[in-house]
C-alpha cells in the first residue's frame, strides 16, 4: 500500500500493566479492538500510541519494551492522570458517549467536566503523535475516546495525513442529537481525510446527522466509500466490516494442545450440549435478556432440562462505572434464581465463569459448543460471532446471532438471526436450532466460515488504506 509507515493510535495499548505484590505485571488487553489490530500491526510494523491503563507507570517500561522487541512494533505510552481517568475514560468515553451509540441515551451523564477532560485528553494523545518521529506516517486513529485527534494534530500544525476508525455503532440522528457537543464534534471528525464505519447502516445514521448539523455539506457517489464536500476539501467516509485473523484462529483450533483441551471440556460436559454465550460484562451485550430467554426455553421445553448448559462467560469492564457494578449483581441474581429452579444432582443449567480467558482455552471453549449464543441489544460488530465460527473446524455448531449485532449483516446467510428483546422468540430459535438437522448446520456454518476468511482482517486493513490512498474511487473496491 502507498502507506509508508503507520501511527496507530487507540485509547488503550495492546498491553495492560497492573502492579501486584511482586512489582509490575503485563497482560493483553482485552475487547475487540486490540483483538482485531495486534496482528495487523505484527504484520506491517509501526507505533502504537495508547494507554497502559494505569498511572506511575515508568517503572514499567522495561516491560513494554520487551513485548515491542517480541512483537515487532513499537509502543508509545500516553500517561493519564487519576482525574483523567475518572473524567475522559470511565466519564466522557464511557458514560457519555458509549450508551448513546448504543442506544442506551437514559444511561448517559452529560457533565460538562467529562467534555473538558476529553478535549484535554485528545490533546494529549496529538501530542504523542506529533512527537512520534516518522514525518511521513499516516495516522490511523481508532474508536469513540478519541474522535477529536485529528482536529487537534492539525492545530498543532501535522501535516500527516489521518484517518478514523470508529470501533462501536453510530446511533441515528435522534439519539445523537441529544449530545450537547453534537456541532463541536461532528466538524472535528470531518477534519479526518477518512472515517471509517463498520456497516452501511452506521455511515448512513452519520450523513443523516451531518445532513441536519452541517447542511452546506454535499455528499457524492455511492458504494463503500463515498466523498463529502467542504470548504474545498473532499473527506471522504466508508463501511468496513472489521474482522479476525481467520488462518490464526483456524491454527489454534486444530493443535494438539486445543484438541486435547476440546476433550477435557466434552467429558466435563457428560453428554450434554454446551450452549456457549462470551462477553466482556457490558450492557449492550443484553445479558440478563439472553438469561431469560434461557430460562424461557427450559420452561417451554422440559426435554432440555439435563440436556443443555449454558456456558456464560464473563470478562470484567469498566467496573468502576455504576451501572456495570449493578449489572454484575443483576445477572448473578439471575443465573442464582435460574439455577435455583432447575438443578438436580449432577446438572446445572447455567455455568459462569467471571474471568478473561487466554486465547487457546477460548477457542477449546468455541470448539466444544454445539452453539454460540451472541444476542447484544447493540455492537459495532462482534468479533467473539466470527472467531466462532472460525473455530468450528467441524463445522457441526451454530450461530445465534442478534440482528442489532453489525456481524449480523455479513453472517445473515447463515447465522440463526434473533431479536434479542423477543423472550419467547429466542426461547423458540434456541429450540430449533438444537434440533437443526447436522447437514444444514454444516451448510450454513461454510458459508459464514468462507465470508471471515475472504473477508479476515489483513484485507480489512488494505481495504481502509486503499480508500485512504487512491486518487479515485470509482473502481472501488477493487477486485
Ligand atoms: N476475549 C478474550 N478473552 C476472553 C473473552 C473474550 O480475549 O476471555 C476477546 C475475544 O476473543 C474477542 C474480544 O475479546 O476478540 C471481544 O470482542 P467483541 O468484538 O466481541 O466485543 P467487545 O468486547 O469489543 O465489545
Ligand atoms: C470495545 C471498544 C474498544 C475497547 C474495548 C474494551 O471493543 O470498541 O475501544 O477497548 O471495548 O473496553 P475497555 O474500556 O476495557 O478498553
Amino acid at each position: 500500500t502507498p502507506a509508508k509507515g503507520l501511527i496507530v493510535v487507540s485509547n488503550r495499548l495492546p498491553v495492560v500493566l497492573s502492579r501486584n505484590e511482586d512489582g509490575w505485571g503485563i497482560t493483553t488487553g482485552a475487547g475487540g479492538l486490540v483483538s482485531a489490530m495486534a496482528p495487523v500491526l505484527r504484520d506491517r510494523g509501526g507505533t502504537w500510541v495508547g494507554w497502559t491503563g494505569a498511572s506511575g507507570e515508568h517503572e514499567a517500561e522495561s516491560l513494554l519494551g520487551e513485548f515491542s522487541r517480541e512483537a515487532g512494533y513499537s509502543l508509545k505510552p500516553v500517561r493519564l492522570e487519576k482525574e483523567d481517568v475518572a473524567d475522559f475514560y470511565y466519564g466522557f468515553a464511557n458514560e457519555v458517549i458509549w450508551p448513546l451509540f448504543h442506544d442506551f441515551q437514559s444511561l448517559c451523564n452529560f457533565f460538562p467536566k467529562y467534555w473538558k477532560s476529553y478535549l484535554r485528553v485528545n490533546e494529549l494523545y496529538a501530542r504523542a503523535v506529533m512527537d512520534s518521529g516518522d514525518p511521513e506516517a499516516y495516522v490511523w486513529v481508532h474508536d469513540y475516546h478519541l474522535m477529536h485527534v485529528g482536529e487537534m494534530l492539525k492545530s498543532m500544525g501535522s501535516r500527516r495525513r489521518a484517518g478514523f476508525f470508529l470501533h462501536i455503532p453510530f446511533p441515528p440522528m435522534d439519539n445523537y442529537l441529544k449530545l450537547p457537543w453534537r456541532r463541536r464534534l461532528l466538524s472535528a471528525l470531518l477534519e479526518y481525510d477518512l472515517v471509517g464505519f463498520q456497516t452501511y447502516r452506521d455511515r448512513r445514521n452519520f450523513m443523516q446527522s451531518v445532513q441536519v448539523l452541517l447542511p452546506h455539506v454535499k455528499p457524492q457517489g455511492r458504494g463503500p466509500v463515498i466523498e463529502l464536500l467542504l470548504d474545498g476539501r473532499k473527506v471522504r467516509l466508508g463501511a468496513f466490516p472489521i474482522s479476525i485473523d481467520y488462518r490464526s484462529f483456524v491454527r489454534t483450533a486444530r493443535s494438539p494442545a486445543v484438541s486435547g483441551r476440546v476433550n477435557e471440556l466434552k467429558s466435563a460436559m457428560d453428554g450434554r450440549r454446551m450452549l456457549l454465550a462470551v462477553d466482556r460484562l457490558d450492557y449492550s451485550k443484553g445479558i440478563t435478556f439472553r438469561l431469560e430467554a434461557f430460562r424461557e426455553a427450559l420452561e417451554k421445553y422440559p426435554g432440555l432440562r439435563g440436556n443443555v448448559t449454558l456456558m456464560q462467560i464473563m470478562v470484567p469492564s469498566r467496573q468502576e462505572v455504576p451501572r456495570y457494578n449493578a449489572l454484575k449483581q443483576e445477572i448473578e441474581r439471575l443465573v442464582g434464581e435460574i439455577n435455583g429452579l432447575f438443578s438436580r444432582p449432577g446438572w446445572n443449567p447455567v455455568q459462569y465463569q467471571y474471568r478473561s480467558l487466554g486465547r487457546e482455552e477460548l477457542v477449546a471453549y468455541y470448539r466444544a459448543a454445539s452453539m454460540a449464543i451472541v444476542t447484544p441489544l447493540r455492537d459495532g460488530m462482534n468479533l467473539v460471532a466470527k472467531e466462532y465460527c472460525a473455530c468450528n473446524v467441524n463445522r457441526r455448531g451454530v450461530l445465534l446471532l442478534s440482528e442489532f449485532a453489525g456481524a449480523a449483516a455479513q453472517l445473515q446467510n447463515g447465522a440463526v438471526l434473533v431479536n434479542p428483546f423477543d423472550r419467547e422468540g429466542m426461547a423458540q430459535s434456541i429450540k430449533e436450532a438444537l434440533d437443526m438437522p447436522a447437514e444444514e448446520a454444516r451448510r450454513r456454518m461454510d458459508r459464514m466460515r468462507d465470508v471471515i476468511r475472504k473477508n479476515d482482517i489483513f484485507r480489512w486493513v488494505d481495504m481502509f488504506l486503499l480508500a485512504a490512498f487512491s486518487r479515485h474511487l470509482d473502481d472501488f473496491p477493487p477486485t
